[in-house]
This record gives C-alpha cells, sequence and structure tokens, in this order.
C-alpha cells in the first residue's frame, strides 16, 4: 500500500473491496454483491457508476437523505472546530439537542450513546435500577414481545424474542419473559410483583413491520399505570418521524416512561439516546452508566441539523402522505397477485410486502438488477424503510419492479 491510499478508500473496485472484505472482515453480513461509492437523497451510485434508488437507507437510518448539505456542512463546520471532549464537562450541543428531543417526545430527561443496542441497554438498566429503589429487591423482570428486536449486546439480545438471535449465546441475562405482540391477556398473566418494565416497538421493523395496535399500546399504558410498571419504547426503528410522528408510540397517542432512538437521529451519522420522564428521568446518578463518544459535539450538531431537516421540510407529513400512496400502490399489486402476494402493510414510511411463497430473496436480487435498494427480512417478506425524502414517483418505480418480477 502506498502513501496517502488510505484516505483513497472509495477509489477501490468491487473486486479488490469483495477480496479484502473477505480476507480481513468477520463473516457477520451476508452481503449483496454491490459497493456503493456515492448517495445523494434517496439515490446511490456503485462503483462501476450505476445509480440506484434507495429504498433502505442504511436500515432505517438515512431519513433526510443521503449527504444533506445541511448535515454535511453541519459536520464540516464541527469538525473543524471541535469534536469530542469528554462527558466530564458541559457541552452546548449536546444540552441543546437534549432540549429538543424531550419537546419532541414529550420526556424529561436524555441518555446519550452510539447505538439502538446501547439506547436500549440505558433504558433495562434504568428499569432494573428503577424497580429495586421502587418497587424491592425483588422486583426486576422485563416483558418484551415474541418477533422483538431490541439489539446484539448480550441484555439487548436477552430482550430480543427471537430463538435465532439467542440460542448461539445462551446462557442470556435472566429476568426477560416474552408475550405475543397485541395479546393484551398474554401479558396480564405475565405481569407479577417481580415486573419493572414492559418493553415493546410500536412497529416492529426486524421481524417485517408488524404493528403494534392502538388498543394493545393503550391497554399496555394502563396495565403499567395499574401495576406501577415502567413502559419503555423501543423507537430505534420506529421513531424519528417513520410512521408520521416523531415517535412510532405517538402515532397510537400513547405516551411511554422511557423512550429510546437511534437509527435516523442523525442521518446516518452514529447516535443513539434514551429518554426518560418522571422518576426514571432521576434513576441514574453519577457513576451508574457512561459512554466515552456518547453524545459528542460532532454527533450532536449532526443531529441538531438532521432534526432541522426533518422538521422544516415536513418530513413527517410526507411519510404520511406518501407512505399511503406507497402501501395502496403495493396492495393494488397484491390484487393483481393474489396467488403470490399475502400481504402489504405498513405505517408511514415503515413497509412491507409478505409473499405467500419463498420469493423474497429472489426479489431483492431482481429489485438490485433494476437499481433499487431494499431488503428482506426472511425468505417471504420484503422491508420498505427510505429515506423520508421520497416521491410518489419514487415508490411508483418500486411498484412497477415489483410487478415486472411477479410476470
Ligand atoms: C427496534 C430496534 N432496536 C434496536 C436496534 C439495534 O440498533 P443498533 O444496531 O444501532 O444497535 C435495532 C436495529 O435494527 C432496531 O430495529
Amino acid at each position: 500500500m502506498t502513501a496517502g491510499t488510505l484516505t483513497h478508500a472509495s477509489d477501490i473496485t468491487f473486486e479488490e473491496a469483495q477480496a479484502l472484505d473477505r480476507q480481513y472482515v468477520m463473516g457477520t453480513y451476508a452481503r449483496q454483491p454491490v459497493v456503493f461509492v456515492r448517495g445523494e437523497g434517496a439515490r446511490l451510485w456503485d462503483s462501476e457508476g450505476k445509480e440506484y434508488l434507495d429504498f433502505l437507507a442504511g436500515i432505517a437510518v438515512v431519513g433526510v437523505g443521503h449527504c444533506h448539505p445541511k448535515v454535511a456542512d453541519a459536520i464540516a463546520k464541527q469538525a473543524h472546530t471541535l469534536m469530542h471532549v469528554s462527558n466530564l464537562y458541559h457541552n452546548p450541543h449536546q444540552a441543546r439537542l437534549a432540549q429538543k428531543l424531550c419537546e419532541l417526545t414529550e420526556m424529561e430527561k436524555i441518555f446519550f450513546c452510539n447505538s439502538g443496542a446501547e439506547a436500549n441497554e440505558c433504558a433495562l438498566k434504568i428499569a432494573r435500577k428503577w424497580g429495586k429503589q421502587v418497587r424491592g429487591a425483588e422486583c426486576y423482570e422485563i416483558i418484551t414481545f415474541l418477533g422483538s428486536f431490541h439489539g446484539r449486546t448480550m441484555g439487548t439480545v436477552s430482550a430480543t424474542a427471537q430463538p435465532k438471535y439467542q440460542e448461539p449465546f445462551a446462557p442470556l441475562v435472566p429476568g426477560f419473559r416474552y408475550a405475543p405482540l397485541n395479546d393484551l391477556d398474554a401479558v396480564r398473566h405475565l405481569v407479577s410483583e417481580k415486573t419493572c418494565a414492559i418493553m415493546i416497538e410500536p412497529v416492529q421493523g426486524e421481524s417485517g413491520i408488524n404493528i403494534a395496535n392502538s388498543a394493545f399500546l393503550k391497554g399496555l399504558r394502563a396495565l403499567c399505570d395499574e401495576n406501577e410498571i415502567l413502559l419503555i419504547f423501543d423507537e430505534v426503528q420506529a421513531g424519528m418521524g417513520r410512521t408520521g410522528h416523531f415517535l412510532g408510540s405517538q402515532t397510537a397517542g400513547v405516551q411511554g416512561d422511557i423512550v429510546t432512538m437511534a437509527k435516523g437521529i442523525a442521518d446516518g451519522f452514529p447516535m443513539g439516546a434514551c429518554a426518560a420522564r418522571g422518576s426514571a428521568a432521576t434513576t441514574l446518578v453519577p457513576g451508574d452508566h457512561g459512554c466515552t463518544f456518547g453524545g459528542q459535539a460532532l454527533a450532536c450538531a449532526t443531529a441538531l441539523a438532521t432534526l432541522e431537516v426533518l422538521i422544516d421540510e415536513d418530513l413527517m407529513g410526507n411519510a404520511i402522505k406518501v407512505g399511503g400512496f406507497f402501501l395502496n400502490a403495493l396492495r393494488e399489486l397484491q390484487a393483481d397477485f393474489p396467488n403470490q402476494i399475502k400481504e402489504a402493510r405498513g405505517a408511514g414510511l415503515m413497509v412491507a410486502l409478505e409473499f405467500s411463497v419463498p420469493i423474497a430473496r429472489e426479489m431483492i436480487k431482481h429489485l438490485l438488477e433494476s437499481g433499487i435498494v431494499a431488503n428482506a427480512v426472511s425468505d417471504t417478506t420484503l422491508r420498505f424503510v427510505p429515506p423520508l425524502i421520497v416521491t410518489e414517483a419514487d415508490c411508483q418505480q418500486v411498484t412497477d419492479a415489483l410487478r415486472r418480477g411477479l410476470l
């Protein structure tokens, strides 16, 4: 390797990148055969110059679009000013971002970290400590839901009620109980003196856009109130405007005690946040929790610019309007292919297409060849979580490509 080649990594060909990747990167991902080298808005370009419409957005991350000029400018400006000091000192960007996030989430205090799993770890630690302090030493159980996804750390894997993510890493962290989604009676049966929290994604993303219905979420809120239990919303995927409100739980009109965020919060810059209200907001004290990079100036300046764009460009309104158009278009496709398509479902720009036959992975290949990026969460289900800036014409392009793939 010659001097300077490390900083020109995007000049690499597809074959070179693939060979280096296979040799030096742990094989934790089943990668598609493409190298993306540039992004703008809802479009990506690969190393061969081919253009793609991005309906995955880094898995629900790049909400305001790739390389939005206001976000890129905020990064450049802050990178030239001050990127990082320790959390042992006050940080004006962090303080301003915390205030904005409290306003948007209707919470009272924020802890900053770098990822969704870390945000959820913070929520789990608050719940455990709060349970012991408020309800006694034996109050530590947390109820989560079948099909959920909360992250890859040992705590969040234990919360994730899917055997494929748990079995290789057993024994798990004790104290988790699992209930079926949208079954309030089943949750009621699991609640006991030991229960300190219920944790739920308002819309399960990783398992294929399974929506927790409003009546169920309202029922959970009431159950938590009756039994002095914390309600935790994992908004890592459904939050940041994707369902049309800032939080997926706001779309259902239900307020949690703790809310976790990541993914779209800084448009691709790594950041996570755990927000809380009431006594949960003051449970953690110095020494209980921390994060070296969490809430550093560069990440917070990026998140502030991202939130400004999200609000100024009314992207939450766009998520409802364009998401509704897309869902209708997919339902029309379903009517035309009743034997192949089982269901189209969605909330805002969190949309899934479920086939009756195992063709999802084949369909992803076809879409990629057609210049469209999406992903298959199983052999039968496609997930679409595009940037919130996409248009009806973009959705039509995806629907037309799906139609061609089904013919
Ligand atoms: C709902 C939810 N929670 C948590 C996570 C974990 O986030 P991260 O990969 O940033 O740790 C994800 C990631 O897909 C998620 O969808």
